[in-house]
């Protein structure tokens, strides 16, 4: 992309911004709350939150958070709008092996439109440019450290078992960077990724096409695919549930084990809280000042039930370590002092 020096700069700023707020002003909280109660916090969640809110470092941690992803999002429509152009992202996708099939009377969910996803201005639905737009800002927001999508890869190369999968399905595929690296790990399978959002599916099938993967992007919703029962051999969803209602969850789980042949597994990438009272507090009101509003309930949530509820079996989560391993063998995170995410993998099983 054609950036200009000013939003490079823009840019630079609030990537630097946002790395400083993770690997400085959040352990410096953490420093000054282990002080205040002696590194033995209480157990009770109203009682910790008060005494974080009261901490000298929270009035700034907490304002930076939001302020530095509303800066965020300013760089990056203005790098996308002003490299490009409007009419750039209304184009066809380039012709290529992956397919796009939008679904022209769908009708998108209340609660999906309602909230501005991520704080990203009009969400990642009601513009042309949204697509690309959130391609940059999830660069960002990963703090360029997913520029060439190694999480993507560790996930798909650590958190699902090599098997000859004839079908796989991505739900929530976004612009494609978790559905990717599926099709260049199973190149003979047939792999199909799901989303609500026009321009991500429309920059999807294009980046795609680009690297020569042939991919079925389909818009439809996660908890009704139209997709054919019983013919995937494997179901995946990253960064998807934290995003939806329980209900929409609950719903969705079905439609997995719906779509899943006998035998065949979902995995999905998400959040789980790590038992580190600081940290999970963090999370719980990233979710608030992030505009995420259903993730702090799917966290708390008893998922794994709900899989099961849903016919699934061996049902766990694990956690997952974004930097170096991926997939960890129990839910327990190697200690870190930078806020990061609490990346967790749910897998589970459709009955053989
Ligand atoms: C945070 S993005 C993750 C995208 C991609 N999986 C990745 O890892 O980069 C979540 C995606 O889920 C999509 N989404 C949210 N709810 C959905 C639903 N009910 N059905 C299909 N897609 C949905 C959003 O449009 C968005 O593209």
């Amino acid at each position: 992309m054609n950036i200009t020096l000013e939003n490079r700069a823009a840019l630079d700023f609030v990537v630097t911004l946002r790395q400083r707020w993770a690997d400085t002003l959040y352990p410096r909280l953490r420093a000054q709350y282990d002080e205040k109660t002696n590194g033995a916090g209480p157990w009770d969640g109203g009682i910790i939150a008060a005494q974080v809110h009261a901490l000298p470092s929270y009035g700034g941690f907490a304002w930076l958070e939001r302020g530095s992803q509303k800066m965020l999002w300013r760089a990056a429509i203005d790098s996308v709008t002003q490299a490009e152009g409007p009419e750039h992202h209304r184009a066809a996708p380039e012709s290529g092996p992956s397919t796009l099939e939008l679904d022209p009377d769908l009708v998108l969910p209340e609660w999906y439109t309602e909230w501005d996803i991520h704080i990203q201005p009009g969400g990642l639905w009601s513009s042309a440019a949204a697509g690309k737009v959130y391609e940059l800002g999830a660069r960002l927001v990963m703090l360029g450290e997913n520029d060439d999508y190694k999480f993507h890869r560790l996930f798909a190369q650590t958190a699902i078992p090599r098997g000859d999968y004839r079908r796989i399905v991505d739900l929530g595929c976004g612009f494609g960077k978790s559905t990717w690296p599926l099709k260049k790990a199973y190149p003979h399978a047939e792999v199909i990724g799901i989303d609500l959002a026009t321009p991500c599916l429309r920059l999807g099938a294009r980046r795609a096409d680009e690297q020569g993967l042939g991919i079925r992007f389909r818009q439809a919703d996660a908890v009704k695919t139209g997709l054919e029962s019983s013919q995937a051999d494997l179901v995946t969803a990253t960064m998807l549930i934290h995003e939806l209602p329980l209900d929409v969850l609950a719903a969705t789980f079905r439609e997995a084990a719906r779509l899943l042949a006998p035998g065949g597994l979902l995995r999905i990438l998400d959040f789980q809280f790590t038992g580190d009272a600081v940290r999970d507090l963090a999370m719980r009101e990233h979710g608030a000042r992030n505009n995420e509003p259903y993730m702090p309930p799917m966290m708390a949530a008893d998922t794994a039930g709900m899989a099961e509820a849903a016919g699934l079996q061996k049902v766990r989560w694990t956690a997952f370590d974004e930097r170096e391993v991926g997939r960890l063998p129990t839910l327990a995170w190697p200690k870190r002092a930078e806020w990061h995410f609490p990346w967790a993998v749910l897998e589970a099983q459709k009955a053989a």
